[in-house]
């Protein structure tokens, strides 16, 4: 998909320039995905919850309504929290475990978000096409991510 992921992360910098808040940071960021991005069906954020560590939350998103509490390690979005490791997934439905919060759901992309070294949440962004995202989506999006944890304020969420 021909994205430009460079200016995504700078239009990510101008919010954070404004208000590096991380709520409204987040559901901005989470709004301007599910625009710019083609044949997306959700794209948001779930954060360690303070409460539960070994827990994350829902968080800022726009899709349809979703599951509240992910377990570390349950779905792609507990995996890539626990394993500190971006998770690429052609096809959710070969997935073990994958957690179906959207049945339209098809293919997934969850980046692990840090802040003080360390995970704080996941940005989860799913579509309704099978092998929606590539290698160029990945490194796009660590632009993306990189850029929400150098300019916003996550002092809440560690
Ligand atoms: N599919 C995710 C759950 C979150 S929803 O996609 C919004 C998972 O398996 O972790």
């Amino acid at each position: 998909m021909n994205v430009d992921y460079t200016l995504l992360a700078a239009q990510v910098r101008a919010f954070a320039e404004s208000e590096p808040n991380w709520l409204p940071l987040l559901a901005n960021t989470s709004a301007l995905l599910y625009e710019v991005l083609p044949d997306l069906n959700w794209a948001g954020f779930y954060l360690n919850d303070r409460k539960n560590p070994q827990e994350l939350i829902l968080g800022p998103f726009q899709g349809k309504t979703a599951c509240i509490r992910i377990a570390y390690g349950k779905g792609v979005c507990g995996t890539a929290a626990q394993s500190d490791t971006l998770q690429l997934v052609p096809n959710v439905h070969e997935f073990p475990g994958h957690i179906a919060c959207d049945s339209a759901s098809n293919s997934e992309i969850v980046i692990p978000l840090h802040a003080e070294g360390k995970v704080i949440g996941v940005l989860d962004i799913d579509s309704p096409l099978l092998e929606r995202f590539d290698g160029r989506d990945a490194a796009g999006l660590l632009l993306v991510a990189n850029a929400l944890e150098e300019t916003g304020d996550f002092k809440e969420r560690i």
